[in-house]
């Protein structure tokens, strides 16, 4: 089964095609493509919606292009037909994309294609919009099933896959599995009973775990996105033997819930560097290394504190991570340890399929072709489409 995979919840407009065998239980990426818009954003600080919507429509069909050319499957067609009015009438929304859609798709054969599968949410409504009707669009032209699927679903599915030669083996987990999502936008913990029941156990009541990174980040003056600038900073530290001028709080750590809250740790970083520069003073390296460090520290506290007690609670399997601030080797070591002293099984993804990609998409698309649809439904953006109820 080959299944194109489209993501654009976010900043990163990804596309992959990947190609499942059901028996063998592997998978080959046949293409993949992710067009970061970090340096766009990082001017504002964060992610802009209405400017990654502008650049999703730019990117989708070079970063389509470029998915199909690694695939082999971009072939000129024997009759070039221009497209249909009511498929064009699905991008009205979407002008720029639109006009590159009627003068590209046109010119290419139709992939050999199973199904598309496309985020329609969590994300920022503007972006996933953009990847919804582009979606649509092709799946109209083309005829070919389309697949509704969920962002978050697609972080965790990412950790199933482990690279075996030139392909990538499909992990069959043990469950109960526990799954600790954190990126910049989300901070989540979700009882998994098995691939598509999912429970949330614990989520963060303000701030993200990447969030609360960026923002602590830009107080200490570092620019955006401040999590892997902190992460380095903060192993300087260790090497060097450099502690904070004052202990940072650890948030929500002895709450009986498995709740997180990040905002009162970015407050806490705000008021120390107000007083360390009360009279014009500048940080010095030693502080700003020095909080990094005692920054990662606390958020790692927290997560592996919050992770033990919901292992215990659930009796869980296999821990299953996802999310873009799994990049942090702190974070990622701290968690190796809990797994070897829980004795469960660890399933990380790998880590450039760890921030936002088309291949999670694509393979949520192959656990959930039983919601496919075509491209009469009209699919909707949600925003914050939850992965499951809350417990
Ligand atoms: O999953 P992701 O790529 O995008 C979202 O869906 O949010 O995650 C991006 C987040 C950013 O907040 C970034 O600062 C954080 O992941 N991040 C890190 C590291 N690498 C990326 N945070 C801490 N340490 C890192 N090494
Ligand atoms: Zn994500």
């Amino acid at each position: 089964m080959k299944i194109l995979g489209i993501e654009t919840s976010c900043d990163e407009t990804a596309i992959s095609l990947i190609e499942v065998d059901e028996k063998k239980r592997t998978v080959h990426i046949l293409g993949n493509t992710v067009h970061s818009q970090i340096d766009i954003h990082a001017s504002h600080g964060g992610v802009f919606p209405v400017l990654a919507k502008r650049e999703h429509e730019i990117n989708l069909i070079p970063v389509l292009q470029k998915t199909l050319v690694e695939a082999k499957m971009l072939e000129k067609p024997e009759v070039k037909s221009p497209i249909g009015t009511d498929t064009l009438s699905i991008l009205d929304r979407e002008k720029t994309l639109q006009g590159a859609f009627a003068e590209f798709i046109p010119t290419i054969k139709k992939p050999d294609v199973d199904f598309i599968s496309i985020t329609t949410g969590p994300g920022l409504e503007p972006a996933l919009w953009v990847g919804i009707s582009f979606a649509r669009a092709l799946s109209a032209t083309w005829g070919i099933p389309l697949i509704p699927c969920n962002h978050m679903e697609g972080h965790i599915l990412a950790a199933l896959i482990k690279k075996n030669g030139d392909h990538y083996e499909l992990e069959s987990p043990k469950f109960p599995a526990l799954s600790l999502l954190i990126s910049g936008g989300h901070t989540q913990i979700v009882l998994i009973e098995s691939i598509g029941s999912y429970k949330i156990v614990g989520e963060t009541r303000d701030d993200a775990i990447g969030e609360c990174f960026d923002k602590i980040a830009r107080t200490l003056g570092l620019t955006y996105p401040g999590g892997p600038k902190i992460s380095k900073l903060a192993d300087e530290a260790r090497a060097s033997h450099i502690q904070s001028p004052e202990p940072l709080p650890r948030p929500m750590i002895d709450s009986k819930d498995f709740d997180f809250s990040f905002s009162g740790l970015k407050t806490a970083v705000l008021y120390l560097v107000k007083k360390l520069t009360k009279d014009g003073v500048q940080l010095t390296e030693n502080q700003i290394n020095g909080i990094a460090r005692e920054t990662e520290d606390a958020v790692t506290d927290v997560i592996i504190t919050k992770m033990r007690k919901a292992i215990e609670a659930y009796a869980i399997e296999t821990i299953i991570v996802g999310g873009g601030v799994i990049a942090n080797t702190h974070i990622r070591t701290h968690l190796e340890k809990l797994a070897q002293d829980s004795s469960i099984k660890l399933l990380l993804p790998q880590t450039d399929h760890s921030t936002d990609n088309g291949l999670m998409i694509a393979l949520a698309g192959f656990f959930n072709t039983d919601n496919k649809t075509d491209s009469r439904t009209l699919l909707k953006a949600m925003g914050t489409l939850a992965l499951g109820p809350r417990v």
